[in-house]
């Protein structure tokens, strides 16, 4: 295992056992993934596609059909209690003590955690507006996701497993939540977070992958995945039908020119240096640059009409 894996997962599979119809739903296909120190991993994927099954793996709450998975140099299975001494984690769906209060449940579980602050669990409780003294059982959904993120977080575990942590929360919380976890990834622990909403997590993460009907379709950098990026761009004169087709469309890295009186809408890949230049001949009255969101440019994967590239570069990490 490498010195700066905090996560290991080698040809991991998980069937599930067929039920009196059916041969078994084959949920988990040989996935291979590294998750290194100090990085915040989104693990991303349409509903079905495997990403809780993964996670249950990971936390030993169901047995793999064969693979398996190291976290922080323990195996994952057999040595899953030692594992969660490190772990902070966010089950999909959490199991609260309804008759209890939020703040029962934090000194309860600091309790169990040596050396757990529950100061800091009261600081991140207000930091997401949540309000600990009335009983579980009558919180709001989104409440309840705060009580789970606290939880998760208030041990300062050094890596974090969090299954679709920001469902069900307002931007407004996802923004303090967002910012957790970079107070999370500077202190150089680890977060490892489910979703099926790539828009999301492409503010914070600094790696994804793509889960698809069990299927690691694709690892790769943000960042990287952004270079790659087209943009839209729209620029807009008073004076009507002034723009040339073929001028434009003649430019490097110019595709899909669309010109209507009084504006020109590109698609631009690359350097934005020859577009601005030739705008410039014109009396522009407003310029408009649009990115995709990372979910669109994955959707082109998800059709198999994607960037090869990008797919090459994925399998570079593993
Ligand atoms: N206990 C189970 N028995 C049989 N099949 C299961 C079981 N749990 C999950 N599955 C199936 O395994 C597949 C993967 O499910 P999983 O819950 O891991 O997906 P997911 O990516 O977390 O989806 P979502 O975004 O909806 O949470 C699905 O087809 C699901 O129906
Ligand atoms: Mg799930």
């Amino acid at each position: 295992m490498s010195t700066n894996a905090v996560l290991q997962i080698q040809d991991l599979t998980k069937r599930y056992p067929a039920g009196s119809s059916g041969e078994g739903k084959l949920a988990l296909d040989r996935l291979n993934l590294t998750v290194y120190r100090g990085e915040i991993f989104g693990y991303l994927g349409p509903n079905g596609a495997g990403k809780t099954t993964t996670i249950r793996l990971l936390l030993d709450l169901i047995r793999p059909t064969s693979g398996s998975a190291n976290i922080l140099g323990l195996d994952a299975q057999k040595q899953s209690v030692n594992v969660k001494r490190f772990l902070g984690n966010l089950p999909s769906e959490l199991t609260l003590w309804e008759h209890m209060t939020g703040t029962q449940i934090i000194h309860y579980l600091a309790g169990l955690r040596p050396g757990c602050d529950t100061r800091y669990a009261m600081q991140l409780a207000e930091r997401l507006d949540l309000h600990l003294n009335q009983r579980v059982g009558s919180y709001s959904t989104g409440n309840r996701r705060k009580l789970g993120i606290v939880q998760a977080l208030m041990h300062k575990p050094p890596f974090l497993i969090l299954d679709e942590p920001t469902n069900g929360l307002d931007p407004l919380v996802r923004q303090t939540f967002n910012q957790m976890l970079e107070e999370v990834r500077d202190e150089g622990r680890t977060v490892f977070l489910s979703s099926h909403v790539l828009s999301e997590v492409e503010q914070i993460c600094d790696r994804v992958g793509v889960l698809r009907d069990g299927v690691l379709q694709a690892v790769e950098g943000v960042h990287d995945l952004k270079q790659a990026y087209y943009r839209w761009v729209t620029i807009r004169t008073t004076e009507t039908s002034v723009f040339n087709q073929a001028e434009w469309s003649a430019l490097d890295g110019v595709e899909d020119v669309r010109i209507t009186p009084g504006q020109v809408r590109l698609r631009v890949c690359g350097r934005m240096d020859a577009v601005v230049k030739l705008a410039a001949r014109y009396p522009v009255d407003d310029l408009k640059v649009e990115e995709p969101s990372l979910e669109h440019f994955f959707m082109t994967f998800y059709d198999g009409s994607g960037s090869e590239g990008v797919k090459d570069g994925a399998r570079r990490h593993d």
